[in-house]
């Protein structure tokens, strides 16, 4: 399939299209570098083989975008363009909302104009809200997420089944992703934060190399095993095989489904600062520190849907990325240059 990609120099993105060319599909990136770098392209070449077609095209450009559309017949989207810091989010909700609103809008008025019927969009686990119960199953209710960035995914959801009950031709796959950590093993793409990182795994990654000195553990009196914060963490590689099997069950035509991407094992900050330490031979300094506001005790995912309908499921486990992660940022320690 000739498959756009949206976001497609990102973390998850750029991941995605190694695991596309590996599956002998074309992907045709585009990306607006607003969170990623031109030098993405030259590191997928070097392991995969292939430099992909790109465009430098912000997806809310309605005219740059409608220029791709034009030269570049494609069979499926997948949409990972957005921007994604929950903190940012709340101090920046308008840039957050019309950028990744407007993006999606364009994109589905192009697909229309175009005659594409394939759509994958990346979603998160953050549509759950804070959960009743885990794991998290599909059907549980989506009641809303906690910041704007988190809401923009249940309203982009929400405007993808509007569609899809005015075009039943559409095939929608919404896709939720609970943690995704890790990095390509090779070490030349990973996650690649700008400043200090907010997220766990970025933040012990560099912590282990010395440019942080100790990880905030934020809170251990949450009602878990060990009291520290419990998320089902994914590698980005099996992730990105899961756009890979998703892809194939949209040529079936099955309308609009919805999966949730996670492993189904929960795992605390403590484990993963001791999975790591074994994974690398390193000591990850922490010290512990009051919860962080918006954050739920334990969160992870019922995947049985995703293995029963795509035969797809997570290979890697928690030591694996801890390791993938450390090489990624041992060899890249200012980022992708
Ligand atoms: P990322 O920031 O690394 O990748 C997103 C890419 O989109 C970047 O390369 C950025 O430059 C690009 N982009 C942003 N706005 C754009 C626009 N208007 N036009 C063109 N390009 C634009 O993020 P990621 O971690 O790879 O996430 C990919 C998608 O998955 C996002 O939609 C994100 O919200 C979603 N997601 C991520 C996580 C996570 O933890 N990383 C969890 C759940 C969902
Ligand atoms: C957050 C977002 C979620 C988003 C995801 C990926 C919130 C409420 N949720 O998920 O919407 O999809 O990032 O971008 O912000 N932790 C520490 N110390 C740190 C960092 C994190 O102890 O320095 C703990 C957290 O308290 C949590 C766990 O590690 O228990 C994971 O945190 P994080 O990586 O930020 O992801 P989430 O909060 O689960």
């Amino acid at each position: 399939m000739r498959v756009l990609v949206t976001g497609g120099t990102g973390f998850i993105g750029s991941e995605t299209v190694l695991a596309l060319l590996a599956a002998g599909h074309t992907p045709i990136i585009v990306d607006n570098l607003s969170n990623s770098k031109i030098a993405v392209l030259d590191r997928i070449k070097t392991i995969a083989g292939v430099r992909p077609v790109f465009y430098q095209v912000d997806c809310c450009d309605y005219d740059a975008f409608r220029n791709v559309f034009e030269k570049e017949p494609v069979d499926a989207v997948i949409h990972f363009a957005g921007l994604k810091a929950v903190g940012e989010s709340v101090s920046k909700p308008i840039e957050y909302y019309s950028n990744n609103l407007v993006s999606s809008l364009v994109l589905l008025r192009l697909m229309k104009e175009f005659g594409v019927k394939n759509i994958v969009f990346s979603s998160s686990a953050t549509v759950y809200g804070v959960p009743d119960r885990v794991p998290l199953s599909e059907t549980d209710p989506v009641k809303g997420a906690t910041n704007p960035y988190g809401e923009t995914k249940v309203m982009i959801e929400r405007i993808l089944e509007d569609a899809y009950k005015a075009d039943p031709s559409l095939n929608i796959a919404l896709l939720r992703y609970f943690n995704p950590i890790g990095a390509h093993p090779s070490g030349l793409l990973g996650e690649d934060p700008n400043g200090i990182p907010n997220n766990l795994m970025p933040y012990v990654s560099q912590v282990a190399i010395g440019k942080l000195k100790a990880l905030h553990v934020y809170g251990d009196d949450y009602p878990t095993p060990d009291g520290t914060g419990v998320r089902d963490y994914i590698h980005v590689c099996d992730l990105a095989e899961g756009h890979v099997a998703t892809l194939k069950k949209l040529e079936a035509k099955p309308g609009l489904v919805v999966y949730n991407l996670g492993t189904g094992k929960g795992t605390s900050v403590l484990e993963i600062v001791k999975a790591f330490e074994e994974a690398n031979g390193v000591k990850i300094p922490y010290v512990i520190s009051p919860r962080r506001p918006g954050d739920v005790a334990e969160n992870y995912a019922n995947c049985d849907k995703a293995y029963r309908e795509l035969g797809w499921k997570a290979k890697y486990n928690v030591t694996d990325a801890c390791r993938d992660a450390y090489r990624f940022q041992q060899q890249n320690p200012n980022g992708i240059e």
